[in-house]
């Protein structure tokens, strides 16, 4: 068992990394008296995981309530976080009682939503089963809802008050929802830490089957890794913004193709391969590091845009973004392989074209460095 420090002072918490629940009770009595708890799922991952977690909480003396949600992101809802706040009364749920996210993002950024609004706060506990909640959304305390008019517009900073890894649910989890994580993952090599970086391109095929060694020690240095910007920037004032990288781009092709064509990990690893192409056209990134953040990203996979798709409805969703936000178009660069710069001069005619390569072009021909590639 592997424990990571998120140091917030005190809202500080731990991430457990296990193979398996099974020690989870005992972990959750040490922090929390047992009491009521509401144990939040989705469809798909309450049936395999719902029962087993609720008897292991059972035996530490909680009452358990589950409420198991419509699995997708059609769940992160105010009239979903209503339904669980219905639920969360029917059971008698009080101050000192518990909310448990046992899924993926959509279920841990509801359930946290309704956990820092229910009574005004009530403990909370991440037990993510994807990569991507695994190794990103249980760590850092961003909790949210989606508006009809955008997407996590209703939301909150609440730190949990543990986080449980169980690696071994990822042997159940659709191989594109793997990949989707796996982006996230490259992602921190990339923008912070050479040594996962080449970790990743060493063990590539371990990581990828799930080899246990090497897929925990992968996604406890992620966590790590997050850990410490979290603990450094809780609330996204400067340097959580680096974790951005490759989101500026991928957040508008998500909105752009109304989140039902990318999974959030495939717009991201785009936008990340867009990134380096204009970090070399602007001549921040050397070729031979270009050539390596792209061979990983291949190896991720790059999904090709939709062939209905036009730069100019993708530039528009990240002009909408921006205005949202009340920031610049700031773009996140690769300057080295686990080095970024952030980039606020870019201007849209300076995506544009890359943009349009990319939609247009078969996607492949944007994961070499080709000769006459450097130049956007
Ligand atoms: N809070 C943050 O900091 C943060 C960061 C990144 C993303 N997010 C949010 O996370 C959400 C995406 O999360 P996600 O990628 O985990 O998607 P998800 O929660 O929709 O899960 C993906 C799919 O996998 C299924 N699933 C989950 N675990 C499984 C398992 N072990 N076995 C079999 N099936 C399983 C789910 O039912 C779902 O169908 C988005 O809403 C995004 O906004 C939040
Ligand atoms: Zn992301």
């Amino acid at each position: 068992m592997e424990t990571i420090k998120v140091s917030l002072g005190e809202r500080s918490y731990e991430i457990r990394l296990s193979h398996t629940f099974e020690p989870l009770a005992g972990a959750v009595c040490g922090i929390l008296p047992a009491g009521r708890a509401l144990l939040v799922s989705d469809e798909n991952v309450y049936p395999l995981y719902g029962a087993a977690v609720r008897s292991l909480l059972e035996q530490a003396g909680f009452q358990v309530t589950p409420a198991v949600i419509p699995a997708g992101e059609e769940s992160k809802t105010l009239a979903q976080a209503d339904a669980l706040y219905t639920a969360a009364i029917t059971a008698g749920l009080d101050r000192s009682s518990a909310v448990f996210a046992l899924g993926g993002g959509v279920v841990g950024d509801l359930a946290g939503f309704v956990a820092a609004t229910y009574l005004r706060g009530v403990p909370f506990i991440q037990l993510p089963t994807t990569l991507l909640s695994q190794v990103d959304s249980s760590v850092g305390g961003k909790v949210a809802v989606n508006h009809r008019l955008g997407k996590n517009l209703i939301g909150a900073f609440y730190q949990p008050r543990l986080v449980w890894i169980a690696t071994d649910v990822l042997q159940t989890l659709p191989e594109r929802e793997f990949f989707s994580g796996a982006a996230e993952v490259a992602k921190y090599g990339a923008i912070m830490s050479e040594p996962l970086f080449r970790l990743l391109e060493e063990k590539w095929e371990a990581f990828r089957s799930l080899e246990s060694d090497v897929l925990t020690g992968v996604i406890a240095e992620c966590c790590r890794l997050k850990a410490r910007v979290v603990a450094e920037d809780e609330q996204e004032k400067g340097l959580r913004a680096i974790l951005n990288f490759g989101h500026t781009i991928g957040h508008a092709l998500e909105a752009a193709t109304a989140y039902r064509y990318y999974l959030h990990g495939e717009a991201v690893l785009a936008g990340m391969v867009l990134a380096v192409h204009l970090a070399l056209g602007q001549g921040l990134l050397g070729r031979e590091d270009g050539e390596r953040l792209l061979k990983l990203f291949a190896r991720v996979g790059l999904k090709a845009a939709p062939p209905w798709l036009g730069a100019r409805e993708v530039l528009a969703a990240m002009r909408q973004d921006k205005k949202r936000t009340g920031e610049r178009l700031v773009f996140i660069l690769p300057a080295a392989v686990g080095q970024v710069r952030v980039c606020n001069h870019l201007k849209e005619e300076d995506i544009l074209p890359l943009l349009e390569r990319y939609l247009k072009d078969a996607a492949e021909n944007l994961l070499t460095v080709g000769k006459n590639r450097l130049r956007i």
